[in-house]
């Protein structure tokens, strides 16, 4: 189906193994305009992080994939696409209630629950991005959880209504628009700063795992390049890239 009025290229399809796939394909064989947005009902194969499957009821929840040409950007500075696209989300929900963080470096939590996933695939050329696939779910109207994810939960478990999944989506793209529009003007440090104070847990200490076991200690920044800080009661920092390091929930 397409959306004639929806402020940017949408195509929803029924059903499909996974939107962030199906975009994949489309610009592969043909020019696919920057913000063509692909959204589903449903995903037989909805990719998740770390390898890891996206589940999602049928027509319950937000699963859509949206196109970035950000060749200005040098690919050592593409973590502020997660930025944006995590501020985006987050922002909107907020306009539903309290409760809602960043958890780094791009899961939406509401308190200790996921309620959206993004899984961001960059593609480079030489050492500038050349095409970027965010792959958004977000759990809207979904009313009980069956798969092994771990805490999730929904806007409708939160605020007890049902809410339309066309608007979400319209006001998440015009949110990310107007933050594309600033990475382009150089806005990096104040997107940054706006990331750091939507952090989950930051600057309170908490449990984290790393290779060598759990400890203790509390989130101090986040590097341009995404790498998380964290440091110890001693005030001894150490920093990781994603994967490296896990909190405990
Ligand atoms: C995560 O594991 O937290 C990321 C989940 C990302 C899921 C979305 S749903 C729409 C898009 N298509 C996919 O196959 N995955 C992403």
């Amino acid at each position: 189906m397409h959306y004639p009025d929806f402020p940017f290229k949408r195509i929803h399809l029924k059903e499909t193994n996974s939107t962030s796939s199906y975009l994949r394909t489309l610009c592969n064989t043909q020019a696919t305009e920057e913000f063509t947005v692909i959204s589903t009902d449903f995903q037989t194969a909805g990719r998740g992080q770390r390898g890891n499957s996206w589940e999602s009821e049928e027509k319950k929840n937000l699963l859509f994939s949206l196109l970035l040409t950000p060749s200005f950007l040098p690919a050592n500075e593409q973590f502020i696409l997660s930025q944006v696209v995590s501020l985006s989300i987050k922002e909107e929900l907020d306009t539903y209630g309290s409760g809602f963080s960043i958890k780094w470096p791009n899961d939406i939590y509401w308190n200790d629950k996921k309620i959206c996933g993004i899984l961001i695939e960059n593609d480079l050329q030489g050492s500038y991005l050349s095409q970027s696939i965010a792959g958004i779910g977000i759990n809207i109207n979904q009313e009980a959880f069956h798969s092994s994810a771990p805490n999730p939960v929904s806007l409708k478990q939160i605020t007890g209504k049902e809410h339309d999944l066309n608007s979400i989506l319209e006001n998440i793209l015009c949110r990310l628009d107007s933050y594309y529009k600033k990475i382009q003007s150089g806005y990096m440090e104040s997107i940054s700063q706006t990331y750091y104070n939507a952090l989950f847990r930051k600057e309170v200490f908490a449990g984290f795992s790393d290779k060598n076991g759990k400890f203790t200690a509390r989130i101090i920044r986040v590097e341009p390049s995404g790498l998380l800080v964290v440091a110890d009661k001693d005030g001894m920092e150490r920093s990781y890239a994603f994967k490296e390091i896990s909190y405990i929930l």
